[in-house]
């Protein structure tokens, strides 16, 4: 024992005072003694530290990472529109930031509006997301062709209204599932993203391309027709199935009505043929002294199989689109090309 104590002060290069012999000794006695007892503390603290870890952190850092994910679309079809439904693609990036590449159960997610960070009073409709497996970095998480069922018409309205009108719209995905980490426990988590992409914008950059003014149209018979040229700058493509707008000037109030069949907006330029019957007389009315005619147009009803779409209906007629024409011109051209081919 007391050689044991004289190694400990040989070996004090720094010359500092030794521990008192006495202390030592009584911790050495202690812990010859009770070295199970310090053994079975050792692995109580050792457990509940890694029972924590994995029960209470392990949750809290999957939550973590769900959190500081994100998620982009890089596309969106909302095709087969019914009243009450519509079948939904929906492509886009999960961007995961995390360690770990935990699996996420399929769940229903609901989609929300979100006007100005607030959200809508109720989801606009659930999708069924599939199984995720997140990997560190980008993964592509898909939904194809889904009959999404609408859970608030209203909602569906302002949703429609605002992808329409604005720049740019957010909503979000929210739900919950379970994730798998690996021999981890299984967790629940809460998924709550929102994502911002670009609207159409008020469908900015809308024409007419090649009008042409059938004169010798029957009575009742489509008089004039041409292209809608619909510039959509989104990644959205919209069926919106058969559309009537109404045509009007300032002058003469409602001069006509317009039918786009099948009118299906995918991202990019849209070039659709349009037909309408436009009363002449009133037309030539509105013209100015340059023979330019300036058209509001308003969409008034969409038809998809027989069924009215109140959902496009109300987006359509909240856009009202403002087109100069110079009428002259094209009753010159049409008068031209009908001679060419008579
Ligand atoms: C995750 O985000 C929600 C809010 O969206 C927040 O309440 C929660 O504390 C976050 N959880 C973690 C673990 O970061
Ligand atoms: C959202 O914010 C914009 C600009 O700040 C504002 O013009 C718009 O009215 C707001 N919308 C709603 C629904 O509050
Ligand atoms: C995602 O899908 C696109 C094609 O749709 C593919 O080019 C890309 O490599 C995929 N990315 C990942 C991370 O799987
Ligand atoms: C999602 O988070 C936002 C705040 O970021 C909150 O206002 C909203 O109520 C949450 N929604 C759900 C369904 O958890
Ligand atoms: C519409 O297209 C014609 C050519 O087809 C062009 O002359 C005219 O400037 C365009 N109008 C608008 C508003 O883009
Ligand atoms: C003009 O209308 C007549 C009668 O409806 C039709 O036969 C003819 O094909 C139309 N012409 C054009 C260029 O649309
Ligand atoms: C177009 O048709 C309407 C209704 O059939 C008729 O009133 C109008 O005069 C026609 N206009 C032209 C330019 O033929
Ligand atoms: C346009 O259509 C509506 C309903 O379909 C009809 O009542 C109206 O008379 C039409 N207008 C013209 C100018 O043809
Ligand atoms: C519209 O769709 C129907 C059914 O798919 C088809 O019969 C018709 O030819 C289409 N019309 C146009 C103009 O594409
Ligand atoms: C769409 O049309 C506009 C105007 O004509 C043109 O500037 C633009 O390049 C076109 N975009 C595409 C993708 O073709
Ligand atoms: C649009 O109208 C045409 C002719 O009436 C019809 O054949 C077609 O099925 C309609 N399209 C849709 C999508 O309902």
């Amino acid at each position: 024992m007391s050689e044991k104590v004289n190694t400990t002060y040989v070996e004090n290069r720094y010359n500092e005072p030794a521990p008192r012999p006495g202390v030592g000794q009584k911790t050495k006695r202690h812990c010859a003694r009770w070295w199970w007892l310090h053994l079975i503390i050792f692995c109580v603290v050792f457990l509940i530290i890694a029972l924590c870890l994995v029960y209470v952190a392990m949750p809290h850092i999957a939550q973590h990472d769900v959190n500081k994910s994100t998620l982009t679309f890089t596309e969106l079809d909302f095709l087969e529109p019914t009243a009450d439904s519509v079948t939904i693609t929906q492509k886009g990036i999960l961007h995961s930031s995390s360690m770990y590449t935990p699996t996420l159960d399929p769940f229903t997610a609901s989609s929300w509006l979100v006007t100005n960070g607030t959200f809508g009073a109720n989801p606009i409709l659930t999708v069924e997301m599939p199984k995720i497996h997140a990997m560190h970095g980008d993964n592509n998480v898909s939904v194809s062709s889904q009959v999404a069922s609408v859970v608030d018409t209203n909602q569906l309205n302002a949703f429609t209204i605002a992808a329409l009108n604005q720049e740019y719209i957010t909503t979000a995905l929210t739900g919950k599932t379970k994730l798998h980490e690996g021999a981890l426990p299984v967790t629940t988590v809460s998924y709550n993203k929102s994502t911002t992409y670009k609207g159409l914008n008020r469908l900015a950059g809308f024409n007419v391309t090649s009008p042409n003014i059938n004169l010798t149209a029957a009575t009742g018979a489509p008089n004039f027709s041409g292209f809608a040229f619909i510039p959509n700058p989104s990644i959205m493509t919209f069926a919106m199935g058969n559309v009537t707008l109404s045509l009007a000037t300032a002058q003469a109030g409602i001069i006509g009505n317009a039918t786009v069949e099948n009118m299906t907006l995918v991202p990019g330029n849209n070039s659709l043929p349009m037909t309408a019957i436009i009363d002449q007389l009133s037309v030539i009315g509105s013209m100015d002294k340059s023979g330019n005619v300036l058209l509001e147009i308003t969409g008034t009803s969409a038809v998809y199989n027989g069924v009215h779409l109140a959902y496009y209906e109300a987006a359509l007629k909240s856009n009202v689109l403002s087109l100069e024409m110079n009428i002259a011109a094209v009753l010159a051209g049409s008068a031209a090309s009908a001679a060419a081919s008579a």
